[in-house]
């Protein structure tokens, strides 16, 4: 376990602040935009009269630079106070290991609150302790549910919002899926989407980003492709999968490869942003040389957050395995073809006036919804109160109970 910033001092001296005193945790990548938000409205408050302070924890889930430290410096927030240095490992060790170093933080700090995101093992392992512990546990972006126990995720979500004092929602299926769960009504309140705030933050310096020098970091050749593409103003495609159910499986990531060079890619330049789970098993099943090849495909290394918005806000369209970019390519009126058989998200589907199609990793759907989304008018589509604004929603709330 690492110590990083001021509250060192504090730790180490033993010395008692009074006011409400907050840890929040983050692990993984798709955190970072959830939690900048939300410390920057704590930041707002903590100016005025509020005595608040807080702490940062990061479980260290994502270690590399480009999964981790970019996030930070993109999103404007301070380097995480404490990091626990768990790194990769079976769901076990990730889980087990976070609640060993986690518990000496809270022991020592005693917090009046904890608060998590989203759905990640470090979200799952901290809501544990927090509550064997016995603090007031907060969830931003509870409710969400895809009834698939396959997913690590689903069961994150499960434990997390069983064990939350607090539970923050972001649309009404996430307050009926908690209402079905038997939750106290009470407990639950719907403030929005909290990456939205992140993504309205964001968005104009996203804008002035030049794509060309994005699309230059690339690994390969087809590089040269995307310049004609570009030119022609054909547009381009933009793919991210990184869900164990897509590339875990030789035959599975097999044929989806097959997919993207014999169809999209020859029809429209392809840009993949290459998630380090997915280069590994590239590398291990022997496709990784012929994307390589591909002059279609411009082959990206995780990017940057700005990075990320700005691909996806010029995209003519998204394959996605991730539920962050389902939700972002609402509000850029991006056509998704979401790589997955259900969604916690069921507000992103065309059928609930999003932009997003289920496809699965059968070949022949993801087809289909590739020829049904591609020449389709672009549009946008925000739900209820994914306004910006859901960070000083749940401040105000989290200082209203105390
Ligand atoms: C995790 C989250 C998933 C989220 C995803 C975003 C869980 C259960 N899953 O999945 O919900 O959508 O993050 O990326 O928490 N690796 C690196 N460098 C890193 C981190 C990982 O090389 O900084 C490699 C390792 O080989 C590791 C693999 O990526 O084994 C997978 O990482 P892991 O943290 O286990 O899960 P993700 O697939 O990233």
């Amino acid at each position: 376990m690492r110590f990083l910033g001021w509250s060192y001092f504090w730790y180490s001296t033993g010395l008692r602040r009074s006011g409400m005193k907050i840890i929040s945790v983050v692990g993984a990548r798709p955190n970072f935009m959830k939690i900048a938000p939300f410390i920057r409205a704590l930041k707002a408050r903590t100016s005025g009269k509020e005595d608040i302070t807080h702490l940062l924890v990061h479980t260290g889930q994502h270690y590399d630079d480009n999964m981790s430290r970019v996030f930070f410096q993109a999103l404007d927030i301070s380097m995480p106070d404490i990091d626990l240095g768990i790194g990769s490992g079976t769901h076990a060790e990730q889980v087990g290991k976070t609640m060993i170093e986690f518990e000496k933080v809270v022991r020592a700090r005693k917090p009046d609150w904890i608060v998590v995101v989203g759905d990640v093992n470090a979200t799952c392992a901290c809501s544990i302790v927090a509550k064997k512990e016995n603090v007031k546990l907060a969830h931003i972006e509870a409710g969400l549910r895809s009834f698939d126990l396959r997913m690590p995720e689903e069961i994150n979500r499960m434990v997390t919002d069983r064990l939350s004092d607090l539970l923050f929602t972001t649309s009404s299926y996430a307050n009926e899926n908690l209402g079905n769960e038997g939750v106290c009504p009470e407990n639950i309140k719907f403030v929005g989407n909290i990456m939205i705030d992140t993504l309205e933050a964001h968005r104009s310096n996203a804008e002035k980003i030049d794509l060309r020098s994005v699309l230059n970091t690339a690994e390969n050749t087809g590089h040269n492709f995307l310049q004609e593409g570009l030119e022609d103003g054909k547009g381009f495609a933009v793919l991210t999968m990184h869900r164990p159910s897509n590339v875990d499986q030789k035959e599975t990531l097999g044929s989806l490869v097959r997919f993207f060079i014999d169809v999209v890619a020859a029809e429209m330049p392809l840009v993949w942003t290459l998630h380090p789970r997915t280069r590994n098993r590239l590398e291990e099943f022997g496709l990784l040389p012929e994307v390589e090849r591909c002059r279609g495909i411009i082959l990206l290394k995780p990017v940057g957050y700005l990075e990320m918005l700005k691909l996806n806000m010029e995209a003519g369209i998204v394959f996605t395995d991730s539920g962050g970019l389902q939700e972002e390519c609402c509000i850029f009126g991006t056509p998704c073809v979401t790589l997955r058989e259900n969604t916690e998200r069921p507000e992103t589907l065309v059928e609930n006036g999003g932009l997003s199609m289920l496809a699965g990793n059968k070949i022949d759907k993801i087809h289909d919804a590739f020829s049904e989304l591609k020449d389709s008018a672009n549009r946008v589509f925000r739900p209820p109160l994914w306004d910006g604004r859901t960070a000083e929603r749940i401040v105000e709330e989290m200082l209203k109970r105390g």
